[in-house]
Order: C-alpha cells, then sequence, then structure tokens
C-alpha cells in the first residue's frame, strides 16, 4: 500500500467544503475575498483546538483566563505601538495594479508577483489596523480600531487579574478571542486572512529570570504540538534575526510547520520585555508594577508571550492528518482511501453509529445507543447508503472510531467496533462501549 501525505491546499479546500467544515463567506454573493466560515463539523473541530489549548493554558496553578472586548480604548494603540509602527510597506505594480508586501518581494530584483513587471512604485507605509467609528457621529474623536491583536486586552487587564485572584509572579494570563488585520496579501485558505481568531497567553516574570522563561515556554508549546499528535518532522523553531524583531521584542522565536507552500510560521514565542506595561503605565498614568515582599522591591515585570492563530492550527492539524492510501486488488484495480488522521481530542466527530439496515428493529435500539453516547460525546448517527461507503466518509472527516450494529446485535448485545487508522474490528458488548471508547482515546498513539 502506497502512503500519499497532502500534496496542496486546494485538495483540503474541496475536502472541507464537500464535507462541511469550511466553506467560503458569502458564497452566494460570489465570496468575499479571504474571508471563510466555519461549517458543522469545522466549528466543532475548531472547539475541540480552543479547548486542548484553553486546557493546557489554564489547568495549572499560575495561569487564569480573561475575555476582553475587542473594541479598547484608542490610547491603547498609541501606547502599544500599533497606530505608529503596525505597518507593512505596500507596493503597486503600475501596469496590472496588483498589490503585494515589498518584503515579499525579491529585494535584488524587484518584479510583480502577478505579470512580472518591474514598473512598481516606491513602498509606501500601510497601517493594518481597521478604523471604525463608536456612537452616532463619524468624527476623529469617535474613531476606534477592531484589536490586531488580543495581547492588549491582557496587557491592561495586568492589574485586575493580579489582584482579584491574588497572584505572585510568575503568573500568566491566558485568552482566546478574535483580531482583525486589513493584511495586504491573504491568502493559502485560512492561513492568512484578515479575520482570525488568536490563542495568546502572556506569562509576567521577574526581570533577569526571562531568558529561562522564554526556553521553557519554548519547550512547552512543542510539547504541545507533539500531543496533538503533530509529526515532529513537520515542526521546526525559526529564531527572529535582528531585523526580523518587533519593536517590543528582545527575543522571538516561530514554532513553523511545513505547509503544502512551504515553512511557515504557526506560532510565535516573544520576549516582549517591560515594553507593553511600561508604555501603559507612561500613557495612561496607572502604575502597573509588582512589589516583591521578599525583596522588598517594586518592579515592571517582564512579558514571555505566546501567540497561535486559531484558525492557523486549525488548518495545521488538517494539513498534518491528511493522507491517502492507495492500494491495488488482485485483478489490478486501484482503491483510494482518504483519511484524516486527527488525534481523537481534535476529531469533529468521535464516533458514527451505523445500523446495519433501516429497518426498525435496528432504527431503535441504534438510536438508543446514539442517545447514551451523545451526552459526553460528539457522535453522528449515518443509516444512507453502503457500510463500506459509510465507513469511508468517516474516515475522510476523522472520526477514530465506527460502532456497527447488526442483526447480531439483537440476540449478543455486542456491535462491532471499527477504529479508522488501522481497520481493525473488535466485538464489544452494548454496555461496556463507552469504556472501550474511552480507553481507545486515552491510548491512541501507543
Ligand atoms: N501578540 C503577538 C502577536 O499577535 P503575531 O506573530 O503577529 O504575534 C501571532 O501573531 C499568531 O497569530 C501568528 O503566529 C499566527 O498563528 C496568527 N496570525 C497572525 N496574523 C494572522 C492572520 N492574518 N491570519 C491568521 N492567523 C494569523
Amino acid at each position: 500500500m502506497e502512503v500519499n501525505k497532502l500534496g496542496d491546499l486546494q485538495t483540503l479546500v474541496s475536502l472541507s467544503k464537500r464535507r462541511g467544515f469550511v466553506f467560503q463567506s458569502s458564497e452566494v454573493y460570489g465570496g468575499l475575498n479571504s474571508c471563510w466560515d466555519y461549517g458543522p463539523l469545522g466549528v466543532a473541530m475548531k472547539l475541540n483546538v480552543k479547548k486542548a489549548w484553553w486546557k493546557a493554558m489554564t489547568r495549572r496553578r499560575d495561569i487564569e483566563g480573561l475575555d476582553a472586548a475587542i473594541l479598547m480604548h484608542p490610547t491603547v494603540w498609541k501606547a502599544s505601538g500599533h497606530i505608529d509602527n503596525f505597518t507593512d510597506p505596500l507596493v503597486d505594480c503600475k501596469k496590472c495594479k496588483s498589490r503585494f508586501r515589498a518584503d515579499h518581494l525579491d529585494p535584488s530584483k524587484p518584479v510583480c508577483l502577478n505579470c512580472g513587471s518591474e514598473e512598481l512604485t516606491d513602498p509606501r507605509s500601510f497601517n493594518l489596523m481597521f478604523k471604525t467609528h463608536m456612537g452616532p457621529v463619524e468624527d476623529e474623536g469617535a474613531v476606534v480600531y477592531l484589536r490586531p491583536e488580543t495581547a492588549q486586552g491582557i496587557f491592561v487587564n495586568f492589574e485586575n487579574v493580579m489582584t482579584s485572584m491574588r497572584k505572585k509572579l510568575p503568573f500568566g494570563i491566558a485568552q482566546i478571542g478574535k483580531s482583525f488585520r486589513n493584511e495586504i496579501t491573504p491568502g493559502n485558505f485560512v492561513f492568512r486572512t484578515r479575520e482570525f481568531e488568536q490563542m495568546e497567553m502572556q506569562y509576567f516574570v521577574k526581570p533577569g529570570e526571562d531568558d529561562s522563561y522564554f526556553d521553557q515556554w519554548k519547550e512547552t508549546r512543542w510539547n504541545f504540538y507533539l500531543s496533538l499528535g503533530i509529526d515532529p518532522d513537520n515542526l521546526r523553531f525559526h529564531p527572529h534575526g535582528p531585523d526580523e524583531l518587533a519593536h517590543y521584542a528582545k527575543a522571538a522565536e516561530d514554532v513553523q510547520y511545513k505547509f503544502p507552500m512551504g515553512w511557515q510560521e504557526l506560532e510565535g514565542v516573544h520576549n516582549r520585555t517591560d515594553f507593553d506595561l511600561s508604555q501603559h503605565q507612561k500613557f495612561s498614568g496607572k502604575k502597573l508594577e509588582y512589589f516583591d515582599e521578599v525583596a522588598k522591591e517594586k518592579f515592571v515585570p517582564y512579558v514571555i508571550e505566546t501567540a497561535v492563530g486559531c484558525d492557523r492550527l486549525f488548518l495545521t492539524l488538517l494539513c498534518d492528518a491528511y493522507r491517502e492510501e492507495v492500494s491495488v486488488d488482485d485483478k489490478g484495480k486501484e482503491d483510494k482511501r482518504i483519511v484524516l488522521g486527527l488525534h481523537p481530542s481534535i476529531a469533529p466527530v468521535k464516533a458514527a453509529i451505523l445500523p446495519l439496515s433501516k429497518k426498525p428493529e435496528l432504527q431503535e435500539p441504534a438510536s438508543k445507543l446514539f442517545a447514551d453516547l451523545s451526552d459526553d460525546l460528539d457522535i453522528q448517527y449515518d443509516e444512507s447508503q453502503s457500510i463500506g461507503k459509510r465507513y469511508r466518509r468517516q474516515d475522510e472527516i476523522g472520526t477514530p472510531l465506527c460502532i456497527t450494529y447488526d442483526f447480531d446485535s439483537l440476540e449478543d448485545k455486542q456491535v462491532t467496533i471499527r477504529h479508522r487508522d488501522s481497520m481493525k474490528q473488535d466485538r464489544v458488548a452494548i454496555d461496556q462501549v463507552k469504556n472501550y471508547i474511552n480507553d481507545s482515546f486515552k491510548n491512541y498513539g501507543e
């Protein structure tokens, strides 16, 4: 048997649409460029991605959660540097009018990426923040921005969380939420969009201890990706050189993933120093300090940040999970099985109940099993088409287990459970199905 991994993103775009993961936004109107809607399976899987991250981040004693508003006081963005610095260099092609980021062009011979023309405008700064107005009057005084990162909501709540939760350093604040960037060149499906979700954690530490926490968080985040079953050969760290570092950062390393379009950033781990808290202290006039009771000293904490896009991790998991198993039978006939080998914690459907026939004597007990299991798990019920076709459909959406209720089940009170990856089948007593599922998920990958 030959196993092929994902060759191009278009294969995933098609599967996502066909199986209800992701649809083009406003499709009936011809779509809106680079905006995507998560369908029934997509929303379930995305929730699982968030749950996995939230669990890893907040089920520990030193990290608290937060859900800050998207709209913030406009001075936040002056203090953070976004109004002055959150820009990309934009160039236009004078011939075909395409627009590009100047840093995406070959510096030794910049030519239009669309038509190849050398007639390009000089780069000009383009601010990536979306502007809108608050209230009924659209004047300059009413300007507010859609946040371009969730991090600032955490910095301005540093004092609130520390005091209300009685935190001592080191401690972190974790948040999941939408961010907006008017990207010049969005694309590659949900990889780069203008509206996306971020999962960010800011870890506040004593200055001087920042380098060691930076290394610790790099390792913790790497292990998180392995725990989701991502192939380590498709992951690497990319340290930022001095010319790549953001204006606030002392050190930064990206976790990169080998996407079909090449190695690209999945997550950023940054040492933001005391930049943000100091800036908010300066612009707000409020103290954002920590008092170390042992050393009897006050200081502005340093921040180690881990920041990953939820949509980008969703895409990473789909890319990594996709495989085509191609086999040829004795008569030379080729068969292709498409499988999403998703980790059970991420798979949108955990198990499918497949009654062998639509006859009421099977429908009734199979429906009862569906109802029993649905209390705890995302379960699908499917009785249309042949059992073989139904298995393949579940393989393609990454369902780890298929449970077949057949005519023997009526007598022996057992069902057949088929595993997605090995296609191994077990006969299991109906009253043991829950335990069987739990055990097989617990031992997944061993
Ligand atoms: N607070 C730091 C920060 O926002 P970033 O590297 O600009 O850092 C963090 O963004 C992560 O957010 C990225 O690694 C990526 O996963 C995701 N992200 C950023 N821009 C995105 C976009 N336009 N579309 C989808 N995800 C994006």
